[in-house]
């Protein structure tokens, strides 16, 4: 008679609770200690085939209207993983700085440094080099642990093999460079001049707003006025180069600022659904970030962490990484619906 299957088959179950070390050698904490790590390179696991779920359909030529719920359904779960994992910091901090302290040493230069997986999520996503603290490699530390050979090789190549896919964050501009804008596509005849009159229009708007409130605080009396101007003169800059950079103007940016503007016309609700889904799992990765130092802080204060790195300073800095710069970067530059462009060809848009 075949044997069926039961529970612990098909989890593996026997294999997993093998994988937590010895019982007798262990300490109680220094298994909490390696159940929790374990936890969470499952999550970034399930993390990473959600992702890559997500590239493929992203990466199709032209992307079916029906496929874009489906991008953000495996979205929306890492979101959800991650704000999972930021809560899973609150068991590791029922270890106390001295417990830790007590196998601490134990684990020599091993540190979540070393975790491929998180390093692989980042580079599905697009966090580039030039980004990272110091201009850091990610590959670099990995490259000089493949000279053992074995799995360090193995992971090695599936780095390699991720930094040479197209990043979420690169797909994301080639595709917010078709948005439609007035009603002009990419590559229609006059599209160039559309998207300039559009984005200078805007600019004006923009700028209009900008000497409107410095006006008003001028008004009120507000202190230290000059400063204040200078503000809102650097923040119009800052807009201008966002949209023009370089002095010519970005349209997969216009894109995106037109998508946030006009965000209740038919035709844009699920591009608006996509971006705000991707804001959304950025700022859950961030806050997974900010609770993992605080935390850190926590059990070991501000002294060198196990990797070598100036420990809470480095993952400080790490806290200001975004891959979906653009994306966080346009907020700063929206103005209230009723003062935006007249749009032009609404029927395109499905407001008839
Ligand atoms: C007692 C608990 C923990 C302490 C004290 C701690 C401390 C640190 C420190 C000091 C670093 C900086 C690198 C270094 O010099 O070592 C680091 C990095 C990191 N840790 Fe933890 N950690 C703890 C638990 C965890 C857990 C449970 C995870 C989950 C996988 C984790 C994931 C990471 C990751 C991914 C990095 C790299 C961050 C980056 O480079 O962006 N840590 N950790």
């Amino acid at each position: 008679m075949a044997r069926s299957k039961t529970y612990a088959d098909y989890l593996n179950l026997h294999e997993l609770l093998g994988l937590q070390g010895d019982d007798d050698e262990l300490s109680n904490d220094e298994q909490h200690f390696v159940i929790v790590h374990q936890n969470f390179e499952l999550w970034f696991r399930l993390v990473l085939i959600e992702l890559r779920a997500a590239r493929t359909l992203l990466l199709q030529t032209t992307l079916p209207e029906e496929d874009v719920p489906r991008i953000v359904h495996h979205l929306k779960r890492c979101t959800e993983i991650f704000r999972h994992m930021a809560n899973q910091w609150k068991i590791m901090e029922t270890l106390t700085p001295q417990d830790f302290l007590a196998f601490r040493d134990g684990l020599g230069t091993a540190s979540g440094f070393e975790s491929y997986q998180m390093r692989e999520l980042e580079l599905l996503l697009g966090l580039e080099t030039k980004q990272r603290v110091a201009g850091m490699d990610p590959l670099a530390h990995f490259r000089k642990l493949a000279k053992r050979g074995g799995p360090d090789a193995e992971v090695l190549k599936r780095l390699e093999a991720e930094a040479a896919m197209p990043a979420l964050g690169e797909i994301l501009a080639k595709w917010l460079l078709r948005t439609p804008i007035q009603g002009s596509l990419a590559g229609d005849a006059g599209d160039e001049e559309k998207v300039s009159e559009f984005v200078d229009e805007y600019l004006a708007v923009h700028k209009k707003i900008c000497d409107d409130a410095v006006a008003r605080m001028t008004r009120h009396g507000v202190d230290n006025i000059e400063a204040v101007a200078a503000r809102f003169s650097g923040s119009h800059s800052a807009a201008t180069d966002f949209l023009k950079p370089d002095g010519i103007v970005s349209r997969s940016r216009a894109g995106l600022l037109f998508i946030e503007s006009y965000r209740e016309l038919p035709l844009l609700a699920w591009p608006r659904i996509l971006i705000d889904t991707l804001v959304e799992l950025e700022e859950s990765l961030v806050l997974f970030r900010t609770h993992h130092v605080r935390m850190v802080e926590r059990l070991i204060g501000r002294r060198v962490g196990t990797g070598g790195s100036s420990g809470v300073d480095y993952l400080e800095a790490t806290l200001q990484y975004r891959v979906f710069g653009d994306l966080w970067a346009v907020r700063t530059i929206l103005i209230k619906s009723d003062a935006l462009p007249e749009l032009q060809q609404p029927e395109f848009y499905g407001f008839a």
